[in-house]
This record gives C-alpha cells, structure tokens and sequence, in this order.
C-alpha cells in the first residue's frame, strides 16, 4: 500500500488527541472514542497497531525531553520505535540539530509523518531494522517502551550498551516492563518519574506511573 493509502486509513480510524503526559503535542490515536477500540480484532484493519497508543514509556521520553531542552538542544537524536512519532516531535520542539525517526511498521512511519504536520514539524524517518548498527551519525538514542518481549529486550538492551560505551547518551521510557529486568535496572540512572493521567491508565492495562532512564556508562 503507498504511504498516501496509509495515512488515509490511519486519519480514518483514529482521533486527535492531547489527553496524556504531554498535552502540547497533538497526536492521532486509537482511544476509546474511536470505534475501533472496542472492534473485534478481524474488524480491524490494521495488525498490531502500536503506532495507534501513545504508550507510557513513550510519554516518558516525550515528558523529559520538554520539560529539560538542555539535554536535547544541538544533539543528533535517533528515535528508534518511534510509534506515533512524539519522542521525535519532542526533540525538534526542543532544537535537536537533527531527529531521525526510525521505525520497521510502516504504519508507524504515515503516523509519525501525520503527526509531525499537525504538530508543525518535519519529520525525516527511516524504516530500516537498525539494531546492531553502530549508529555513527547520532549521539543520542531515544527508547520509549520497547522493552514489552523479553527475548527482543535481551537484544535491545546489548546494543544500547554498546552505544552507550561508544559514548552516546541513551535515554530510556518505560513504565515497568517485565523485559526492564532488575539486573538491566541496576545499569540506568533514574531521571524521573511521573504519574500517568487517568485516561492513559485506562488505556494501559492498569500502568499508573511511568519513569525515564539514562543509561549508564
Ligand atoms: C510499544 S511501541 C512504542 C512506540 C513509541 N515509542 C511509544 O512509546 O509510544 C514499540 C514500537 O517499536 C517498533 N519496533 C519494534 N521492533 C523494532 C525495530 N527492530 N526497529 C525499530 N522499531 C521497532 C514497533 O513497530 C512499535 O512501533
């Protein structure tokens, strides 16, 4: 299906909305007003649609990311699983010289594209499956709730380790993920920690808080 094609389903079957950690930025989502949300899933049009939630480690990132510019400012920022693309709008808002929103669903790249244009930015994205890449031209990795399957998180977080000891920095959201094991826990430096709004606890499966981690070296 050409991109045109998927943004045209997505504007369909999803809502604006600013009902989460980061109200300033508008985004196209699946909530509980869209019909889809209580749609059996062969209703569905669309196969595991992650890019549809604003997903609480996500809301992290995005949260952080507004609130301390400083970190952001000037830095070559990659979002990888950018989902609805708000860890990426984030970082333009805060003057990131360059963003690269980096997802393999390409549902996910329309959205980010679509959410991007209401948030009045450009977003450049990429498609590519860039784990294990050295990632040469970025100095900073944004993760926003990826550690949702314990084997993916097993190869996720090896390779952050390896940015990280490359000297990036690596800025981690999630709100408690069982794939965010104690012993990977132990390596991260807490950067804060916030309450959810309550719609996004109606949406997330009864997650209540959701927290912000760097990397250590
Ligand atoms: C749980 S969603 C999180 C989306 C967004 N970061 C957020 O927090 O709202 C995970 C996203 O990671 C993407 N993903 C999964 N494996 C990936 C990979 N190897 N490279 C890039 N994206 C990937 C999925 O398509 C999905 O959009």
């Amino acid at each position: 299906m050409m991109l045109r094609d998927l943004s045209s389903l997505i504007i369909r079957h999803t809502v604006v909305s600013r009902r989460h950690l980061t109200p300033e930025l508008a985004l196209r989502l699946i909530t509980p007003a869209c019909p889809l949300w209580t749609a059996r899933e062969d209703e569905s049009p669309f196969k595991d649609p992650f890019w549809a939630f604003y997903w609480p480690g996500g809301q992290a990132t995005a949260r952080y990311i507004l609130d301390n510019g400083d970190l952001i400012k000037d830095r070559k920022v990659l979002d990888v699983g950018c989902g609805c693309g708000a860890g990426s709008i984030a970082a333009i808002r805060m003057k990131a010289k360059y963003v690269l929103a980096n997802d393999i669903d390409p549902y996910a790249i329309a959205a980010t594209n679509i959410n991007g244009k209401i948030n009045e930015v450009n977003i450049e994205t990429n498609m590519d499956n860039l784990i294990g890449t050295k990632c040469t031209e970025f100095d900073t990795i944004l993760i926003g709730d990826m550690f949702y399957n314990e084997e993916f998180a097993g190869i996720l977080f090896h390779w952050l380790e390896q940015l990280r000891a490359s000297g990036k920095t690596v800025l981690i959201g999630d709100p408690g993920r069982h794939g965010l094991t104690h012993a990977r826990r132990d390596r991260l430096q807490l950067l804060a920690k916030y309450d959810l709004p309550k719609e996004s606890c109606d949406e997330n499966n009864g997650f209540t808080d959701t927290t912000l981690w760097m990397l250590n070296k």
